[in-house]
């Protein structure tokens, strides 16, 4: 028998827990730096991560992918998945990934980039009542603004052109008309010319019950999506996620990771608001655990330019996630906070309990404390969407911190 493969997960997150827990179905894996709630976890430089080491390099987050990451690893001869900075750019860039979707013809809103107040502030009275402003540049998932006040949304474009807001990520915008719509993240896994569906799911950004309050990087999610089934993904990777493949390499940049497809449902059809380069978190701990067949193995092909007839399936069930953060998350989250009761959520039936703003200290019960906004996502599965959220709403019951935010409502839209 061949020898089990060896993966290694770069980042730190429950995005990265669940990576190498179904990558760990068929290979060892190793995250850095991971965190103290991750098994296998080591703090060790990712340039280091040379095919001596390790067999597969999956980078989760997007800012080692725009800075050039998969690049030097793959000079240096390893198999890596997610994007050189060449195709990072779809994330790192608004503006130009907004370039490729016009050039492929691919739906999106309506929209246009500046660099300059005025002819900014002139585009708005082409739009509709519904204004969208987003940074070129990452802006760690705060850059989008979305306003009815034409006020609100020319104090935002003076905001970012001046470089107060987000720095050099914000002095160049782009401005969009709004849609509406329920939103749905689809996740592929590109070759550099073929994508294979990797699951969908939705999100829920705001920080407070009934989508209010700021946005988050996302505080739960469920899989599957109601109306939106094998038929919806299929008509998304023929009209957006296959065209922007050939687009990039038409380009002549060769992409081999996740692309994460952020869309709208709008009346007139779906249309893409974004791509990431990476899988989404928390959607990644709701579409992964359902994930039948070899990750590994798969992940390894797509690294090797070479997914041929690879196909994807998922078990029948569902899974909800809901995200355990800290008090004064978003804006200011409160650290060092003891954290107990982990095992017995996890003991739950069908429920995992993944790890990412989590530190060790020896000194308090259970030997871990918050170090960061989104402390844990505790994930829930089972048969229907119902039970999934039963479970995981009952797990989250056992975990206690000082100020813990939980929303209540996670997949209700989807019973
Ligand atoms: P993005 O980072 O581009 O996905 O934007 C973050 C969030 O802003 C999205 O998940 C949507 O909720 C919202 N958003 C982005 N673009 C639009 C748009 N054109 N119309 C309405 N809402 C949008
Ligand atoms: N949950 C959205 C993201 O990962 O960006």
């Amino acid at each position: 028998m061949a020898e089990r493969m060896r993966v290694a997960v770069v980042g730190s997150g429950g995005r990265e827990h669940a990576l190498a827990t179904v990558l760990g179905r068929t290979a060892d894996v190793l995250v850095t730096p991971g965190n103290p709630g991750i098994p296998g976890s080591v703090v060790t430089d990712p340039e280091s991560l040379g095919p001596d080491v390790v067999d597969l390099v999956v980078v989760g987050p997007e800012a080692p992918l725009v800075d050039g990451l998969a690049d030097r690893l793959r000079a240096g001869g390893q198999r890596v998945v997610g994007p050189g900075a060449d195709g990072a750019r779809l994330e790192g860039s608004k503006a130009w990934m907004k370039e490729l979707f016009v050039d492929a013809g691919i739906p999106t809103a309506r929209h246009q980039a500046f660099t300059d107040v005025e002819p900014a502030l002139g585009f708005l009275d082409t739009l509709g009542d519904l204004f969208v402003i987003k940074t070129d540049g990452l802006a760690a998932g705060k850059g989008v603004v979305v306003t009815e006040s034409r006020r609100e949304a020319a104090d935002t474009i003076r905001e970012y052109l001046s470089g107060a807001a987000f720095g050099d990520a914000g002095r160049r915008i782009v401005i969009e008309e709004g849609l509406t719509g329920p939103e749905l993240s689809v996740f592929a896994l590109s070759d550099g010319r073929r994508a294979v569906p990797m699951g969908a799911a939705r999100d829920h950004k705001r920080i407070g019950d009934g989508d209010t309050g700021p946005n988050t990087g996302g505080m739960g999610a469920f899989s599957p999506v109601p109306g939106c089934g094998d038929d919806l993904v299929e008509a998304i990777m023929d009209t957006a996620i296959e065209p922007t493949v050939a687009a990039l390499a038409a380009r002549g940049i060769d992409y081999r990771g996740f692309l994460f497809c952020g869309l709208m449902l709008t009346p007139e059809g779906p249309k893409v608001l974004e791509y990431n380069v990476r899988f989404g978190d928390p959607e990644a701990q709701v579409v992964l655990p359902r994930f039948t067949g070899d990750l590994a193995a798969l992940l390894a092909a797509a690294a090797d330019g070479n997914l041929g007839g690879a196909t994807t399936s998922f078990d029948d069930g569902a899974a909800v996630t809901v995200v355990c953060a800290a008090p004064g998350y978003p804006t200011a989250p409160v650290l060092g906070t003891p954290i107990t009761g982990l095992a017995d959520a996890a003991a739950v039936d069908g429920v995992q309990v993944f790890c990412a703003g989590v530190a060790a200290d020896p000194d308090v019960p259970g030997g871990l404390v918050t170090a960061g906004g989104r402390v844990l996502a505790v994930t829930g599965q089972g048969p229907d969407v119902a039970t999934a959220r039963r479970r995981a709403y009952e797990a989250v019951g056992h975990v206690v911190f000082d100020g813990m935010q939980v929303r209540t409502d996670i997949a209700l839209s989807g019973l």
